[in-house]
């Protein structure tokens, strides 16, 4: 009996039998490759989950340009775990509540926006579309959620603070330039062009190992300076009075220097997989300092990023003390149909988001904590400080 299944497992007669689970960009909902034109575009309204712009993008962009998009760092294990994660954290609706009235609003370092989630600042929009990150600036400001461009975008900082509505608040992303009169010179920048608080990205001290864009040829350097340390932090927040926010916080020791270090929040984001492969994805450091240091998600305000594509993704960082979701890959990949697509995406994931709250039985997004979710096994494989 024995020996049969353990013919039966080595046999051709079983193939797949040790098969891996096969990589996927964004799942099967009929929306899959034969259903977009190569190099061009399907109409706007065909689209009916945050994936189907991936399969769009990678349809419409030339390879070079998309393999710049979609690269994660080396064998892009990160990258895939950052997108599967989600799927092992189980939700625990209740029932029988009113949830007529689910109000997504939210406020970020006392400015109003619309929804919990945010365009996450990501390099080179002009690859997708002429307007680049003026359609995102644009989009943001229609619907009222906060946007952050990147240091490294197509357009000038001043060209995109210049589209804003009135009223509208952005944050700046900031790469540490090696060269200091650089440095002081965006910071300036950022702060004249009206820009209210800047994300200082700490997760590239030097460019990752980005396989994928190295193929057709991106360089493989990024104007970041090695030798920023905490020290360097306090010196550049000395230069500005802006809230300096550092983007790229991926354990709990550092979630709980940046507290200790006066920092006005942190961004916990591993730069969407694309610096360092296998480390964790930002779900999985959430866990981590829910379950070692709580309290940082009450006394300094929670960013993240990083493989969230669908509602429910939200409303699991929020459950853990997360206060604002970004969305890298997704919204770049929208604006290959300009500021319409990325407005659609933003009211599709607005929607979403509320049929699932509604759904899960949580009529105020203040009201989710932990016990809203099933940890299950990633509980185990928690890193423990006490323990360490
Ligand atoms: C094409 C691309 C360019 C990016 N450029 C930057 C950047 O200039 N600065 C930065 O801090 N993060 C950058 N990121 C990381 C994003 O801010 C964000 O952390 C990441 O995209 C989140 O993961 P997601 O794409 O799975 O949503 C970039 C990401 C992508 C995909
Ligand atoms: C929802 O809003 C309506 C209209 O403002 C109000 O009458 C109702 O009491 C609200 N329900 C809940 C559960 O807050
Ligand atoms: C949410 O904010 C908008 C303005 O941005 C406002 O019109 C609306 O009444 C708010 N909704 C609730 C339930 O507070
Ligand atoms: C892809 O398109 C860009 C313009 O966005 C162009 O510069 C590049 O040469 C093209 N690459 C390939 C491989 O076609
Ligand atoms: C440093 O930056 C300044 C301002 O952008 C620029 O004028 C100068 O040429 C740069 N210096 C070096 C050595 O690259
Ligand atoms: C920042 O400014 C404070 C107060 O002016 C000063 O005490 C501190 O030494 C400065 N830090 C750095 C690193 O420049």
């Amino acid at each position: 009996m024995r020996a049969a299944i353990l013919f039966f497992l080595f046999s051709a007669s079983a193939p797949g039998a040790f098969a891996v689970t096969p990589f996927l960009n964004e799942p099967d909902t009929g929306f899959n490759d034969g259903a977009v034109p190569t190099g061009q575009l399907p109409t706007l309204n065909s689209i009916k989950a945050i994936p189907d712009f991936e399969a769009v993008a990678r349809h419409f962009m030339n390879v070079s340009d998309y393999a710049y998009y979609r690269t994660g760092a080396a064998g892009e294990f990160a990258y895939r775990r950052s997108l599967e994660i989600f799927s092992q954290v189980k939700l625990r609706p209740r029932t029988l509540i009113d949830v007529t009235n689910i109000s997504l609003n939210t406020t970020i370092f006392g400015h109003k926006f619309t929804a919990p989630f945010f365009i996450a600042p990501a390099a080179r929009a002009g690859l997708t579309h002429p307007r680049a990150e003026l359609n995102l600036a644009e989009a943001a400001g229609a619907e009222n959620i906060l946007y952050a461009p990147s240091l490294s975008a197509t357009k000038k900082i001043e060209e995109i603070a210049a589209v804003a509505v009135p009223g509208q608040v952005m944050f700046h992303q900031l790469y540490v330039s090696r060269n200091k009169t650089k440095l002081a010179s965006d910071v300036k920048r950022i702060e004249a062009a009206g820009f209210k608080g800047i994300f200082v990205t700490v997760d590239n001290p030097v460019h990752g190992v980005r396989t994928r864009e190295s193929r057709y040829g991106w360089p493989s350097t990024t104007d970041s300076d090695p030798e920023f340390t905490w020290e360097s932090y306090q010196a550049l927040r000395n230069m500005t009075s802006l809230p300096v926010i550092p983007k790229g916080i991926q354990s709990v020791e550092d979630a709980l220097l940046a507290i200790k270090h006066g920092a006005p929040g942190i961004y916990l984001s591993n730069h969407g997989a694309r610096q360092l492969d296998t480390s964790q994805s930002p779900l999985e450091v959430a866990i981590e300092i829910h379950e070692n240091a709580p309290e940082v998600f009450s006394e300094t305000f929670v960013f993240a990023d990083g493989g969230v594509r669908y509602g429910t993704d939200i409303l699991k960082l929020l459950a853990l003390g997360v206060k604002a979701v970004g969305l890298g890959r997704p919204f770049m990949y929208s604006n290959v149909f300009g500021r319409e697509g990325v407005q659609y995406l933003i009211d599709l994931l607005k929607e979403e988001l509320t049929v699932d709250a509604s759904n899960l039985g949580v009529a105020d997004l203040k009201q989710l904590d932990t016990k809203w979710l099933n940890l299950g096994r990633l509980l185990a494989f928690v890193y423990r400080l006490d323990t360490a």
